[in-house]
């Protein structure tokens, strides 16, 4: 499925996330009515060594709970309700489980799992991560991808056909990952910021046979100079208005 994805892929980031609760089941069901090829979400491990799927460390930003994810255990996780702080209308909406993220939109779309293991970098979520996707026979559609290299290739050890994304930090600080040093290792794709994607960066990818999405892009000024471009994929917030700006910027071209 990687080697068919769209040219560019609007992947939805953590779900449709502009319109619902960011890494829920609604924000993922979302983009899938949308039409989303793609989306894009954050596995972290629990406590309990379970794969939930959250952005950030704690849960303080987006759910009713304090505390850090990787020192609570899965059943404190699913009492918190992930959906109000966006919308009452998201009430009891969970933090959920890889697994139910999986079996619902599993094979629908095409899912980024990225692996955020970084206040955690030697934990076992790379391999618990690459065990779900074999166990639900996913290696087709999903991509891996992370700001740690090591845990992409402790990932790929366990699924060896999953492509892999190298997520880079924004200006100086993504400079080694955005760097020449980087195309003898085996990432299919770089994740560059969006304010450093340039023509020549995108050539240079596409000379080593690598693909260019860039994260995180909800102007639709950017989003049409993107395409001009000949950008891989985009993150974004809100897939709908994405595909709308990509339907008009083809119809231009014409
Ligand atoms: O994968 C693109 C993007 O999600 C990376 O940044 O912080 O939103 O996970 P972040
Ligand atoms: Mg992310």
């Amino acid at each position: 499925m990687y080697s068919s994805l769209p040219r560019p892929t609007i992947f939805a980031h953590r779900g449709a996330c502009a319109h619902a609760p960011e890494n829920t089941l609604a924000s993922f069901q979302l983009a899938l009515q949308q039409n989303a090829p793609a989306i894009e979400l954050d596995a972290k491990l629990s406590v309990d060594g379970e794969v939930v799927v959250i952005h950030d460390q704690t849960v303080d930003r987006t759910t009713d709970g304090t505390g850090a994810v990787r020192k609570m255990p899965l059943a404190a996780l699913r009492e918190l309700d992930a959906g109000s702080k966006f919308d009452s209308k998201y009430k009891g909406e969970k933090i959920p489980t890889l697994t139910e993220v999986f079996e619902t939109v599993g094979g629908k779309l095409f899912i980024n799992v990225e692996i955020t293991n970084y206040a955690s970098p030697f934990d076992a979520l790379p391999f618990k991560v690459a065990g779900l996707v074999k166990y639900h026979g996913l290696q087709d559609k999903v991509m891996f991808s992370s700001f740690l290299g090591r845990s992409l290739r402790r990932a790929h050890r366990i699924v060896p056909t999953v492509p892999l994304g190298l997520l880079a930090s924004p200006g100086i600080k993504g400079g080694f990952a955005r760097s020449f040093l980087t195309r003898q290792t085996p990432y299919q794709a770089i994740h560059p910021e969006v304010s450093d994607v340039t023509p020549a960066l995108i050539d240079r990818f596409h000379s080593s046979n690598r693909r260019v999405h860039t994260y995180t892009v909800n102007d639709p000024q950017i989003m049409r100079q993107l395409f001009n471009w000949g950008i891989d994929g985009i993150f974004t917030d809100d897939p709908a208005f994405a595909l709308k700006i990509l339907t008009e910027s083809i119809s231009s071209r014409s």
